[in-house]
């Protein structure tokens, strides 16, 4: 280890800590924007005292949209950018299954979004139930395609089609029919519609993007969810065959979705400090003469994590205490890599105990989750996983936060 002097900005900094949020009931409720969302996120953006950008992503159980419709909405609603990267919905990790499957029927959501969304992540053959009611309308009695419905379906036939895996993506639009078909597919051969199993395990494995009993909309009680779908079908399973169904979930509180969303984390936090980087010049008003530690390889060591790594022996004056937060360094080189050790705390802001709060409590000790009163949790009542924090809205878990790290 080596110490040279260098131009260093302390502002803009890229925090250790960062953020992720629910969206449901702590940024939207149905339609309408949370009114505290925009200043909480614009806080984050550097709009704070400590002149800090806190990097940050969201974690929905919804879907039923392409991540990119859902960057682009949310960024209109709260004046502030964000990116796709930042979006991970309740489907969004199904993308693991692309080579798993070579045919899915995709439920949930309006017309031919999901298929797209599904098509998007790489899936070949992705069929919907209005595929199977155009081929076949028998398949559900009492419902007819309307024009807009005949137009999303495709020409297929069913008859000579297996299906490997089901793949609720998003909530049911017509629960009657999906639960028909969904049945009518776990109790068959292979698949195939038409056909009946014997052994009740020959029929195509199902995929839940979440658990979601209910959830919070723009109604002033919370309304029932993919998870409340998920009840029903096991039930309808159950009453038919005596068996139990056996289910495969993603979303929150899931362990896959954790270790997805620390992935995602990961990537845009360093993304974040890349971009920090290109942005500094050595004009920047804010930059001054510093000390620098410079490692056997040459490197930079610019944060206290990273400086732990190295057997670090110091002859000179300054203290490793500087070097807490991740500092900006601007030199000659063109580009400077880093590369991030964990962030140091995970903010995880939520409204639903039982998908939020035991998400953050149950994976990881360094996520620290918080509990808002816009959305599924009533004040007054005990939530069934306790938060760390329990707070009215978003912003004020966003100064919890920072005031809490600073
Ligand atoms: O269908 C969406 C809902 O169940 C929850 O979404 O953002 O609260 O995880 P969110
Ligand atoms: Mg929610």
């Amino acid at each position: 280890i080596r110490r040279k002097k260098k131009t260093v900005i302390d502002h803009p900094r890229v925090a250790s800590y960062a953020f992720c949020f629910d969206i449901d009931g702590v940024i939207l409720r149905g339609p309408d924007t949370i009114p505290e969302a925009s200043k909480a996120l614009k806080m984050l953006g550097g709009e704070n005292k400590y002149n800090i950008t806190v990097p940050s992503i969201f974690v929905t159980n919804g879907g039923g949209k392409p991540e990119s419709a859902r960057a682009t909405d949310l960024s209109k609603r709260l004046g502030v950018n964000i990116t796709p990267e930042q979006i991970i919905q309740g489907h969004t990790p199904m993308k693991d299954l692309v080579n798993v499957y070579s045919s899915v029927l995709v439920v949930g959501g309006v017309g031919n979004v999901c298929r797209n969304v599904a098509e998007s992540y790489g899936f070949k053959n992705v069929y919907t139930p209005l595929d199977i009611l155009k081929w076949n309308p028998a398949v559900t009695p009492y419902h007819d395609l309307t024009e807009e419905e005949k137009v999303a379906a495709r020409a297929v036939d069913f008859s000579k089609i297996s299906i490997e895996a089901i793949l609720v993506f998003a909530d049911s639009r017509n629960w009657a029919a999906d639960q028909q078909i969904i049945l009518e597919l776990l109790l068959s051969k292979n698949g195939v519609m038409g056909t009946e199993c014997t052994t009740y395990d020959e029929g195509p494995s199902i995929y839940f993007a979440h658990s979601d009993f209910i959830w919070a909309t723009n109604y002033k009680l919370s309304r029932y969810g993919m998870g409340a779908l998920q009840v029903s079908i096991a039930a309808l399973y159950r009453e038919h065959t005596g068996h139990e169904l056996k289910v495969n979930r993603f979303g929150k509180p899931q362990k896959g979705t954790f270790k997805f969303a620390n992935k995602v984390l990961a990537h845009w936090r360093q993304g974040v400090l890349d971009d920090h980087l290109k942005k500094l010049s050595i004009d920047d008003p804010n930059s001054h003469e510093a000390d620098i530690l410079i490692n056997e390889q040459g490197e930079e060591i610019i944060n206290q994590a990273k400086l732990e790594s190295y057997n670090y022996d110091s002859d000179e004056d300054s203290s490793e205490g500087e070097f807490k937060e991740p500092l900006a360094v601007v030199g000659k080189e063109d580009k400077i890599t880093l590369e991030l050790p964990p962030a140091s705390t995970v903010y995880f802001v939520g409204d639903t105990p039982e998908s939020d709060i035991r998400f953050a409590n149950s994976h990881d000790s360094s996520w620290h989750s918080i509990l808002v009163k816009t959305g599924v949790y009533k004040d007054g009542t005990v939530p069934k996983y306790t938060p760390k924090y329990l707070c009215e809205n978003v912003l004020e878990a966003v100064k919890y936060a920072i005031e809490r790290e600073h």
